[in-house]
């Protein structure tokens, strides 16, 4: 019978032989699924792999040392991490368009980590050590199914993997949790002993606060959303709402300004939107009634703490019509 310690037994085993003594390398999101997959191949395998992470600037407040000190900390992976919000953000002056953010965030996510791994190979050829040979994908039995089932290419839902990995590359797949549901690799994540905050970490999207920002992604706005998103992460957690709500997106009305009154001064500030849903699989989903004095708690610390916005708004539309994502 099922039991996250016999699966995570059963994979080391089949990791072990499917990759030998050549060299891994994996890329962490900072989401569950890379997490959970990235510590079982390690525990493998060790330092036969480098997990790789991209910060493309549009991370949220906390999420990048989250990766780098707690979930190293933990399962003791050898992380390589990017600095490329530069480029990213270049890329994206001037761009206001959702899917066109989207294929530059992608783009130049796969530039990103193409970039790590040839570096890496080439390491690799220098040392005259074993070849680079695997990549970890953490493809779940849903995925298994919805993609019909294929095997040993990269099996990628174009839309909702943006910030995943390109699909020609000259790697074999490693796929450990291709055989379980979502809340199996939580419970694997778990007995690996990830820091809760990763395993039970609700949705966030590849291209992550750049379609957060309806307008221009600019350092400036960045920083404001991310303080207002912090905020409301920390509210919703504290009030113990985590569970019901599938995910929160925390959206800046970037190129909308409003008029409001602060102190005896007249300001004129940006709106932010929360978008709290609840979901089964992010097919459909109906807005959260999240308690009014949660409500109030938010709108409060915003206005007073982020000083940009003067104004918060709660979305109450389900999907469909609206996406959960604004953008
Ligand atoms: P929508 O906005 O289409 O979102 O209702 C459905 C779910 O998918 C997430 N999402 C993404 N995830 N890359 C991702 O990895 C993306 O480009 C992307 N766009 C949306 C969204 O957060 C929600 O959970």
């Amino acid at each position: 019978d099922w039991n996250s310690e016999n699966v995570i037994e059963t994979q080391v085993a089949r990791i072990r032989e499917q990759v030998g003594s050549a060299r891994v390398i994996s890329a962490l999101s900072g989401g569950v699924d890379s997490a959970v997959s990235t510590a079982l191949v390690h525990k493998a395998v060790g330092d036969q792999l480098t997990a790789v992470f991209v910060d493309h600037g549009l991370l949220r407040k906390g999420e990048r040392e989250q990766v780098e000190k707690d979930y190293v900390a933990s399962t003791g992976v050898r992380l390589i991490t990017v600095d490329a919000a530069d480029t990213f953000l270049g890329h994206l002056e001037g761009v206001t368009d959702p899917e066109q953010k989207r294929k530059i965030i992608g783009r130049e996510f796969i530039r990103a980590f193409e970039k790590v791994q040839r570096e890496l190979v080439a390491e690799a050829e220098a040392e005259g050590g074993e070849p680079v040979k695997f990549l970890v994908q953490g493809t779940l039995y849903p995925d298994v199914v919805e993609s019909g089932g294929g095997t040993g290419t990269a099996n990628i839902k174009s839309h909702h993997n943006v910030g995943g990995l390109p699909e020609d590359l000259d790697f074999e797949l490693v796929e450990p949790l291709r055989t379980l549901f979502k809340d199996e690799v939580r419970a694997v994540g778990r007995e690996l002993g990830i820091p809760e905050a990763i395993v039970s970490r609700q949705p966030f999207p590849g291209p992550g606060l750049g379609i957060r920002i309806i307008g221009e992604v600019t350092r400036e706005r960045l920083e404001i959303l991310r303080e207002a998103d912090a905020i409301a992460r920390s509210e919703l957690t504290a009030a113990g709402l985590d569970e019901s709500i599938w995910q929160c997106p925390v959206v800046l009305l970037a190129d909308v300004r409003s008029v409001g009154v602060q102190g005896d001064g007249r300001t004129y500030g940006h709106p932010i939107v929360l978008r709290p849903v609840s979901s089964e699989d992010a097919m459909t989903a109906d807005w959260t009634r999240v308690p009014y004095e949660v409500l109030a708690r938010i709108s409060n610390r915003i206005t007073n703490e982020v000083r940009e916005v003067n104004r918060v708004v709660l979305d109450v539309t389900s999907k469909p019509p609206g996406t959960i994502e604004w953008e």
